[in-house]
């Protein structure tokens, strides 16, 4: 049988769900006071993170070469195993937690109901099976040089290009309420006493943080409220010049090579001084208490209402920039995933006639977990792995 294509960052995605499972109130209450278990699911994160470095590079070289193609089809399985395992014990968590609470104990107790059946027999078998993941991610990280994986080839974490202020609105499913509601607390003055409100979208890669700010950043109603608009694609590297002039070029519609922070934040202070802005910071990594006050002097002097919008995948972040509530960005519905794989899965509109495609194709959907990303990726590989099993050149 002809090997998958898998789509790296599909795996990304799988990972990123794998290490917030990890770090859930479920599962940290569960492995708290057993240190084997704890010990053993920290191994699992330092292997998978050692993996997570290989994918740019293998989701290139799998095109041709039917061998990392095989690898990666290995790791999907083990990344699929061990998404049970936490998800089993999660359930155990909660249902024990229920089972405590139902006897009457006290329901803020940290300490799980450790006399529960599901509990130890899940227990039980919890430190063979982690060890088993474990050892199937060490023949994978092992296979590396034989296969010539590098890690990070791309310099850019998952290879993903910066972002812009644009969106093909057409192709964007569900977000109806969350626009709403962001829209509502932009279009809000004085909710907090600030001149300029903080408003952070936060959630992980993938999920559709800079989608949903850039539907809300186009939408008629905001075009009219704000007197400019600028977005800035911030990532890793919090540069304050470079987001400086980035936002004055937008105010100014000019290209912005002032290289002097002094000059160009006086001219940018100039120009915000009594004007309602809406900026957008997206994709912060990081920033300290020093970077954000030096980048934020000139927007003291907008008018009253002014916004920024900051998306980021770290609370801390959220939390330093933030003056308005944090919007939690959640999953795409099941059926919104669906719409999403199949207008890139299928031609004719995003249907298929085929049963069994369909079949195959929800089953796909399921494990996207609500990722957009990881649905149109997979949406595009599933149309590869049919180019590749109709035997056509790729
Ligand atoms: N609601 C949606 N409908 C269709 N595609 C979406 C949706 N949300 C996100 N996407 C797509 O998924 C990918 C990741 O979304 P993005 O907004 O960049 O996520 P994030 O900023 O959270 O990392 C992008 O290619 C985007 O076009
Ligand atoms: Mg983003």
């Amino acid at each position: 049988m002809a090997l998958e294509v898998v789509g790296g960052a599909f795996l990304s995605s799988a990972l990123a769900v794998l290490f917030d499972r990890m770090a859930s109130r479920p599962v940290v209450d569960f492995i708290r006071g057993n240190k084997t278990t704890a010990g053993l699911l920290h191994k699992l994160k330092i292997k998978l993170l050692s993996v997570n470095k290989l994918l740019d590079d293998a989701e290139e070289k799998q095109l041709r070469n039917s061998r990392v193609r095989g690898w990666l089809n290995e790791l999907k399985d083990v990344l699929f195993h061990a998404d049970d395992l936490l998800d089993e014990i999660k359930t155990v968590a909660l249902r024990c937690k229920m089972e405590q609470e139902d006897s009457g104990s006290n329901s803020t107790n940290q300490v799980l109901n450790f006399s529960s059946i599901s509990f130890h027999e899940l227990d039980k078998s919890l430190e063979p099976r982690i060890l088993e993941i474990l050892d199937r991610l060490q023949l994978i990280v092992d296979e590396k040089d034989v296969l010539d994986l590098k890690e990070g080839v791309r310099g850019r974490p998952h290879g993903r290009l910066p972002t812009t202020s644009l969106v093909e609105e057409s192709g964007v499913y569900g977000r109806d309420e969350e626009k709403e509601a962001i829209i509502k607390l932009l279009l809000a003055d004085g909710m907090t006493g600030n001149k300029t409100d903080v408003l952070p979208i936060v959630g992980m890669g993938g999920l559709g943080k800079t989608t949903l700010a850039q539907l809300v950043y186009n939408d008629d109603r905001v075009k009219q409220h704000f007197d400019h608009q600028s977005w800035s694609c911030v990532s890793e590297e919090f540069d304050v010049i470079k987001i400086t002039q980035t936002l004055y070029g937008a105010v100014t519609s000019e290209v912005c090579n002032i290289t002097d922070l002094d000059t160009v934040q006086v001219k940018l202070k100039k120009k915000l001084t009594g004007k309602k802005f809406l900026f957008v910071l997206d994709d912060v990594w990081t920033v300290n208490t020093m970077e954000w006050d030096l980048l934020s002097r000139p927007f003291e002097c907008g008018g009253h209402g002014s916004k920024i919008i900051v998306t980021t995948r770290n609370e801390g972040v959220a939390c330093r920039m933030g003056t308005l509530q944090c919007q939690h960005l959640m999953q795409l519905s099941e059926e919104n995933c669906w719409l999403l794989f199949g207008k890139h899965a299928f031609k004719n509109g995003g249907v298929t006639a085929d049963l069994s495609h369909e079949v195959i194709g929800k089953q796909i959907v399921q494990k996207c977990k609500g990722l957009p990303l990881a649905a149109k990726s997979l949406g595009d590989f599933y149309v590869l792995n049919q180019v590749l099993r109709s035997g056509k050149k790729y």
